[in-house]
């Protein structure tokens, strides 16, 4: 799908369609939507007048104005788009507009549209952001995942493709800053489909080898980053006891995946490492699982999807940082080699952790991986994963949480949140928590029990991060979402790919 920014008058556009705006409350358009409304006659204002349009966010209107029934003007369809209430209006609502409105357009099988940049004009935001948001909402708004279906003509939705969406701007002068908007939406959005997709996938097919596969195409296809991936005499090598140990219970062979972005190659230690879970599936080891849910755990590798998926965006978009994502791949299942309950492993630190709960397996690999980081020379950790059940009791789907030692980083991953609309919200690492995961007989246990419980997965993580600053992102509850709502599609979510991604920039920016 194109977003070629135009200049022009939205009543002479030769499209299928036209789309404008309306803040909730109006009663009498201006802007773009008043020069469509008294090019109709006064149809919009007679229609709000009437009730029928409220401008309320989601509400969205298709007047037809086919084979030039108004005189004068040419697109043959108008979506008025409600914008809901003005005080609460920002770029994520332009994201949300935009996306219900492509899907409708899609819908109504348009091929070509014209729309108007929502919140800037009117709303008086910054028009470039604006575009970036509005192309970033459609193409997420946009996603289906639905290669598995064969295509019979009862499954077919009878949904054609959008070619383009023209973004009309009146200053010519600002027709650049437009576009190079329009570019980076482009690149965070492709980002956050790669990761959608991984976490789509079934586990079948999305095993930890397809994983680095996948890794090493996205390398390969961008161009600008190194790939590496390690097998499983290499991963012993290293002493990774703590990943292996889950790894054990699969036939899958496990796989430690690296991508390497350098921006900055003259400054080594300005770098930037997403260590991403993943677990392909998650049967819960020995600890098994119930089995209702169960499916849910094909996502637990969405953290490794959304660290892969940004050094993608990363490379097109160029920051000046040094950028590595490292995902450690595997399946935990109960196969006969299978971890026991009450082994205890040798992590690559040395630590020893008592295995109290097979099922609490992600901070088992992320301890290897933030120690290989370490070894490796990262400088800034963010940690990324479906870590706990309790962070959906603390803090739902509407933010994932974030488990910090340093306030700078921590803050500058909530306001990249903020600016992608993936929101953030900071939980605190507390001494009373930290004692639950106190072994007996070895140097942590892997489980706290359930009071605080993402709070104890954060505190054992801790403990491998040690004094190297370091986010951990909890986004068991913000990863996969059950119905459309938004620029959000049904299942995987893509989160928090952009705000990884935003974090670079800023990084990069701020030196
Ligand atoms: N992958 C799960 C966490 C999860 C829960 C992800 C819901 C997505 C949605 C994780 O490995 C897990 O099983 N955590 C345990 C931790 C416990 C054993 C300490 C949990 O949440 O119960
Ligand atoms: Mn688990
Ligand atoms: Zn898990």
């Amino acid at each position: 799908m194109e977003f070629p920014v135009v200049t022009g008058d939205v009543t002479d556009q030769a499209v299928d369609a036209v789309v404008v705006n309306l803040f909730s409350g109006v009663k009498d358009p201006g802007g773009a939507t008043g020069a469509v409304d008294r090019a109709l006659g006064g149809l919009i204002s007679k229609l709000i007048e009437a009730g029928e349009i409220k401008g309320k966010s989601g509400e969205i209107t298709v007047l037809h104005t086919l084979d030039n029934s108004y005189t004068g003007f040419r697109p043959d369809r108008v979506i008025v788009a409600g914008l809901g209430k003005r005080e609460e209006f920002d770029l994520d609502e332009v994201r949300a507009v935009s996306a219900g409105v492509a899907r409708r357009l899609r819908a109504l099988g348009v091929r070509n549209a014209a729309t108007v940049t929502h919140g800037a004009g009117i709303g008086g935001m910054d028009p470039a952001a604006c575009a970036e948001a509005l192309a970033e909402g459609s193409v997420l708004g946009l996603y289906k995942f639905d290669k598995y279906k064969t295509g019979s003509e009862e499954q077919d939705d009878g949904d054609s493709e959008i070619e383009s969406l023209a973004i009309i701007e009146i200053d010519r002068e600002r027709i650049h800053a437009l576009q190079s908007g329009v570019a980076t939406a482009g690149a965070l959005a492709a980002a956050a489909t790669l990761a959608r997709d991984l976490v789509n996938e079934p586990p079948n097919q999305m095993s930890p080898t397809r994983l680095a596969e996948v890794a090493r195409s996205v390398a390969d296809e961008t161009g600008g980053l190194e790939c590496e991936v390690l097998d499983r005499p290499e991963i012993e090598r290293l002493g990774m006891g703590a990943f292996l140990g889950v790894a054990q219970g699969s036939h899958e062979p496990p796989k430690l995946i690296r991508l390497d972005y350098v921006g900055d190659p003259d400054d080594p230690d300005n770098n930037l490492w997403f260590v991403g879970k993943g677990i392909t599936f998650d049967s819960g080891g020995l600890s098994l699982k119930p089995s209702s849910g169960m499916e849910q755990m094909k996502s637990d590798m969405a953290g490794g999807a959304a660290a892969i998926a940004a050094l993608q965006a990363v490379a097109r978009l160029k920051p000046k940082i040094n950028v590595t994502a490292l995902c450690l791949g595997t399946e935990n299942m109960p196969g006969g080699g299978a971890q026991r309950v009450s082994d205890i492993v040798t992590s690559m630190s040395g630590k020893t952790i008592e295995v109290l709960n097979t099922d609490a397996e992600g901070r088992l690999t992320l301890a290897d991986a933030l120690e290989y980081a370490k070894q490796h020379g990262a400088r800034r950790i963010v940690d990324i994963a479906t870590l706990t059940g309790g962070i959906v009791v603390a803090l739902g789907r509407g933010n994932s949480g974030a488990f910090s030692n340093d306030d700078t980083l921590v803050e500058a991953v909530i306001a990249a949140g903020k600016a992608r609309g993936e929101p953030v919200w900071r939980l605190p690492l507390d001494k009373v928590s930290k004692k639950q995961n106190r072994s007996k007989i070895a140097d942590i246990k892997n489980t706290g029990g359930r009071p605080a419980q993402a709070a104890t997965g954060a505190h054992f993580i801790a403990e491998f991060a040690g004094d190297t600053p370091w986010v951990h992102l909890d986004i068991a509850g913000t990863a996969m979402i059950d119905s459309t709502t938004g620029w959000k599609v049904g299942g995987a979510t893509g989160v928090p790919a952009r705000t990884l991604v935003q974090l670079a920039l800023d990084l990069a920016r701020d030196r």
